[in-house]
């Protein structure tokens, strides 16, 4: 991912990739990583060039409430239900630079913890007007923003008595398919974060921290919604936690 309008070379210092930030695969305390993790010395494959330069996405492709998972999913004059939040931040590059452009999906359950899934079996109602999903592209500041409903804590088999804390999955995405990278929102203040095996996984706590979204009270809509504010950076020191790609690999 990089700034086309940019067309300075990069001159500043390399940023050395820092092998420890991601979790071990092998995490026995997260027990899906105990048959997911490899269990051979990894393999590089070279990329191909429809990964390397595929997709393009414009702006044509967002539709009018993609943004907006209060009414995204809702019967018309309908709305979800839960505490509604905006969830708003910028992607940037390791130097702090806007990163435009790129496509963020988010996820995320229903106020009472449900995902609307078939394989879902938590025993949480669903709401009928709330899908839980939604797209956006950031604009020329690398700044993105949706409407939401605060999701529900849920509990997951791993554990005797494991649950997941309020959170919202993200996806962003480059220019190409190979540019994916996946990551998870938590919500200042919860005391939930502290006690799930997915979050203690990852070894280094200012990891964690910079998962959690603090309440942006400055964009708070009166009499509407609250702000949460969430930036997320690509490489770095600096860099949010992705899931899906340890550092090094
Ligand atoms: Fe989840």
């Amino acid at each position: 991912m990089f700034d086309k309008s940019n067309s300075q070379p990069e001159t500043g210092p390399f940023f050395a990739r820092d092998r420890s930030w991601h979790p071990p695969a092998y995490t026995p305390g997260y027990k899906t990583s105990v048959l997911r993790s490899p269990q051979r010395a990894l393999l590089s494959l070279g990329s191909t060039l429809s990964e390397i330069t595929g997709p393009v996405f414009g702006h044509a492709m967002i539709g009018e409430l993609d943004n907006d998972l209060i009414h995204n999913f809702a019967r018309p004059g309908e709305s979800a239900i839960g505490e509604r939040i905006i969830v708003h931040g910028r992607v940037l590059d390791e130097r702090g630079r806007a990163v435009p452009n790129v496509l963020v999906e988010f996820w995320q359950a229903n106020a009472g913890g449900r995902y609307r899934h078939k394989k879902e079996t938590y025993l949480a109602a669903i709401d009928p007007n709330f899908g839980g999903c939604g797209r956006t592209i950031t604009d020329a500041d690398g700044a993105y923003a949706f409407r939401t409903i605060r999701p529900g804590a849920y509990p997951w088999p791993n554990g005797v008595n494991d649950w997941r804390p309020a959170h919202i999955h993200f996806s962003i995405f480059g220019h190409g398919f190979v540019q994916r990278l996946i990551t998870q929102m938590y919500f200042e203040g919860d005391p939930m974060i502290w006690k799930c095996p997915i979050v203690n996984a990852i070894p280094d706590r200012s990891a964690i921290e910079q998962l959690i979204a603090p309440m942006d009270w400055g964009n708070t809509v009166p009499m509407d919604s609250r702000a949460y504010k969430f930036d997320i950076v690509l490489r770095g020191r600096r860099s949010t936690l992705f899931e899906n790609r340890r550092e090094g690999n």
